[in-house]
């Protein structure tokens, strides 16, 4: 069954249990408080609010469709057989008309009878419960109503089985997912090998979430006017399990692509198939991201835009891509596509030529690091030596821009090794002068070591806020940093206040604009542990560490980059605080 027959035959078998079918939104949300479209659900959120009436827009309580994602969230393991940026998402709603009973019929109904799959090799997690929300019950009985085994009834806890908001706020609720089993063969935690097991045997393929809360901007939980229920289901990876393939990228979906990819002529490799599925997925991406009106720019939306795009134009070139190949792709992407989105094709031209510019600005750079690390390469191989030079590698990338991803990507295959400890301190001790080098050059956009710079630099500031609000007691927990923004987990055991909130952004934020310069020096750790310097305490040290202060305020023990003075971080918005695990909570926030 080919993965438009699936997609059709979703949407009329809930147009046939009476669903209107609504057609995809564009990428770019009317909720400006998200990036991108993340979910099916997003345009539908006013209407679980309460805030429209479904009956009016649509004559119908009851809605269907097929909606076109972009999840910065799995960026990093895009590569791999089973994740995406770009993605399709079949997806059922009602808006306070079924509840869980419905959604957990149909969602069985349709993968045994409509695509035959096999119910053994069906799993559920269901929502375990935490301080504010009870387990989900009724929804374990209702699976075992539908004769799903007790065993294979899982609990999790809210990271997995509480869904949303996608934004700051909105709709959420418990939820529970169907997971497949791909193997049938539990890895060596035996019985214990369950959905969400990190041996990959089981793919999430249907999340179906019992929509009930609002979370509303003073970090509350309020039940909606109505229950609800929003599901979405990948339709690559529901495409990938009905034909029975072991990736996402042997399906059709991806099958003419990666057939096209490979027409460059290289050794198909492990490393290789990485990159095919990277450009893939990032070139597919981009195409609808381009079409839904995202340009590339250093901020938002057109620097995630930005940052995919590059990196297709990157694998390409380590693959040995001809310069045009990528308007080759672009074309079969869109003529894969321009049946089921119009929009393709009538802003071919565009996508062909926003594409066009971006790779030509970019492979200038590229072309001439491509000459020097060959050099580089030769002379390390005559010397003998295992290691590149860091000082050149780190030129290349002051000098040319050079990504240090595809030095690494080089060296790899060249089996040759960096050091990327040194590249890193590198990086810092020259910052100023290799941003100032990157601008000139490529009119701003070099590398985005800049924007880890600064959030990191923020990262400094909030620990230190939420210790002078909540107290000392608080330590950072862990952290997490990605383009698009901040994770910063720390120790504290409710969630905070509306009003401790804003004091920490305020404090975050007064201290940006006292431009503190932000000074590094190395220090004997025991020494720096005297002067109350902070460090975190996962991470071993050694006996020299680097220390950054900024000014009296935070003193931390920490291994960088960061910028020299607070006043380029910008500005700093919290956007979620939340439970993580016991006792830690998990602050999402953004630089603006
Ligand atoms: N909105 C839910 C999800 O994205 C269905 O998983």
């Amino acid at each position: 069954m080919e993965s438009r027959e699936i997609a059709t035959k979703f949407v009329k078998f809930f147009e046939k249990n009476n669903h209107k079918i609504i057609e995809s939104s564009s990428l770019l949300p009317a909720d400006k408080t998200v990036l991108l479209t993340t979910a099916g659900m997003q345009q539908f959120a006013p209407y679980f609010k309460g805030e429209k009436n479904p009956e009016k827009d649509f004559k119908s309580r009851t809605l269907t469709s097929v909606q076109k994602c972009f999840r910065t969230s799995d960026l990093e393991s895009v590569g791999d057989e089973t994740h995406l940026t770009f993605f399709e998402m079949l997806g059922n709603f009602s808006i306070g008309d079924y509840f869980k009973k419905d959604a957990i019929n149909y969602a069985l109904k349709f993968l045994i009878e409509d695509l035959k799959l096999d119910k053994n090799r069906i799993s559920i997690t269901v929502f375990g419960g935490n301080n504010l929300i009870p387990k989900d019950f009724e929804a374990i009985e209702l699976w075992k109503k539908q004769g799903i085994a007790e065993e294979k009834i899982f609990e999790f806890g809210e990271k997995e089985n509480f869904w949303g908001p996608p934004g700051p706020t909105g709709p959420c609720g418990p939820c529970s997912e169907l997971h497949y089993d791909l193997t049938k063969k539990p890895c060596n935690k035996g019985k214990k090998c369950g959905p969400n097991c990190e041996c990959g045997r089981f793919l999430e393929i249907w999340n179906l979430v019992f929509m009930e809360y609002n979370f509303t901007d003073k970090q509350k939980y309020e039940n909606l006017p109505l229950k609800n229920i929003d599901t979405g289901m990948g339709l690559e990876r529901i495409s990938m399990i009905v034909q029975n393939k072991k990736t996402l990228f042997e399906t059709d979906i991806f099958q003419k692509i990666i057939n096209n990819i490979q027409k460059i002529g290289y050794k198909r490799t492990e490393e290789a198939k990485r990159m095919e599925r990277i450009i893939a997925d990032h070139l597919r991406g981009s195409v609808f991201l381009i079409s839904d009106a995202v340009r590339p720019s250093n901020i938002e939306q057109g620097y995630i835009l930005r940052r995919v795009l590059r990196k297709s134009i990157i694998y390409l070139n380590l693959l040995g891509a001809e310069p045009n190949k990528i308007l080759d792709l672009t074309e079969l992407i869109i003529n894969e596509y321009k049946t089921e989105y119009k929009d393709l094709q009538k802003n071919k031209k565009e996508i062909l030529t926003i594409i066009k510019e971006e790779k030509n600005k970019f492979q200038k750079s590229l072309d001439k690091g491509f000459v020097e690390i060959k050099k580089i390469i030769e002379d390390t191989k005559k010397q003998k030596k295992k290691q590149l030079p860091t000082k050149e590698i780190f030129q290349l990338y002051d000098t040319y821009g050079f990504p240090f991803e595809i030095t690494k990507e080089i060296a790899n295959k060249e089996k040759l090794e960096v050091n990327e400890e040194e590249f890193y301190d590198m990086f810092k001790s020259h910052q100023e002068v290799s941003r100032a080098g990157v601008e000139k050059k490529f009119g701003g956009v070099g590398d985005f070591g800049e924007q880890v710079a600064r959030q990191h630099t923020a990262t400094h500031l909030l620990h230190q806020a939420l210790r002078e609000v909540l107290g000392k007691d608080v330590r950072q927990a862990g952290s997490d940093l990605t383009p698009e923004r901040i994770r910063f987990d720390f120790n504290f055991n409710r969630a905070l206040t509306e009003e401790e909130r804003k004091k920490i952004e305020d404090i975050v934020n007064k201290k940006i604009k006292e431009s503190i310069p932000v000074k590094c020096e190395t220090k004997k750790f025991k020494d720096a542990q005297k002067e109350g310097f902070l460090a975190f305490f996962r991470d071993k040290y050694g006996e020299e560490v680097s220390t950054y202060s900024i000014g009296d305020f935070s003193k931390e023990v920490c291994a960088g980059p960061h910028v020299q003075n607070t006043k380029e971080i910008g500005k700093f918005r919290i956007l979620k605080e939340k439970s993580s695990a016991s006792g830690i909570r998990r602050i999402k926030a953004v630089l603006e």
